[in-house]
């Protein structure tokens, strides 16, 4: 017997499209005296939950905008941006701090550590603002070194670490309160190519668990680390590509020489 299929009449209930992070139609200006700078000009997007995504795309195209607006740090003059399904667009400065700690790692270009601070008490920083005992917080932080290769270093000081493995601090740092989210913009800046692609090791494997990744990079060969990457332009979304053949980080790191060669 032949089903016939109904036509979907009810829209509204659609179910949801588990989007971990969903931007609609957003535009964001930013005010300079006399002068108005349009930085994003209607970005729609749509992540999901276990992505690793690459945002590329020339400088002043909107990449860090993009990102502060997806880590809670800023919102949108227009548009809609949807967290978890949650409609974070309407949240007041206290409600989009309180869930940026609980939802959202950063990792940026300096790796931004005290340096009077051992790794592990740098690491541990974070847990102070979330509420879990210090004995917790102090667990979760010798978790996150150990996650990222840094068991052996944790009572060093930065002074004392080379920059891959600051930047491995850094991103335990941003582990440690268990974001939903780790966000990246330019993390591999300032290392060298081999460096690099150790945090890309570090960052398929976090991806590999399960964590979804948005990482921002200037360099198209980091890019294809990733599961997709996208293309800004001018503050607008102008590709938006799965990456075919993805290499893995720890395979590359084999045929690259390193520093003793
Ligand atoms: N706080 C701000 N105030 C005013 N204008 C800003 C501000 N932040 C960014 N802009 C402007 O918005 C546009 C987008 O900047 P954005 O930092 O998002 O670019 P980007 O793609 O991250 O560039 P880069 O690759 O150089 O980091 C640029 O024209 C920039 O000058
Ligand atoms: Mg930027």
């Amino acid at each position: 017997m032949a089903t016939i299929s109904q036509p979907d009449t009810h829209p509204a209930q659609a179910p949801a499209t588990n989007a971990i992070i969903r931007v609609a139609d957003a535009h964001k200006y930013y005010e300079l005296g006399e002068t108005r700078v349009h930085a994003l000009r209607g970005v729609n997007v749509e992540i999901h939950r276990g992505e690793f995504v690459a945002i590329m795309g020339a400088s002043g195209s909107g990449k860090s905008t993009f990102m502060n607006i997806v880590g809670c740090l800023d919102t949108l003059s227009s548009g809609e941006y949807f967290l978890e399904e949650i409609d974070v667009q309407r949240f007041s400065k206290k409600d989009l701090a309180s869930i940026r700690n609980k939802k959202i790692g950063f990792v940026f270009q300096g790796f931004n550590l005290l340096s009077r601070t051992t790794a592990l008490e740098n690491v541990e920083l974070p847990t102070l603002y979330a509420h879990i005992t210090h004995a917790e917080g102090q667990r979760r932080a010798h978790e996150a070194l150990e996650l990222v290769g840094l068991g052996e270093r944790k009572l060093h000081y930065p002074s004392q670490l080379s920059g891959g493995q600051q930047q491995r601090v850094a991103i335990a740092r941003a582990l440690v309160n268990r974001p939903a989210i780790l966000l990246a913009d330019e993390p591999t800046g300032n290392l060298d190519s081999r460096t690099s692609v150790e945090i890309m090791d570090v960052f398929q494997n976090l991806n590999l668990g399960g964590l979804t990744v948005v990482l921002v990079t200037h360099e198209p060969d980091i890019s294809q680390f990733a599961t997709r990457t996208i293309e800004f332009r001018d503050g607008r979304i102008r590709h938006d590509t799965p990456v075919k053949n993805r290499p893995l980080a720890s395979e590359v790191l084999k045929n690259l020489p390193t520093l003793e060669d």
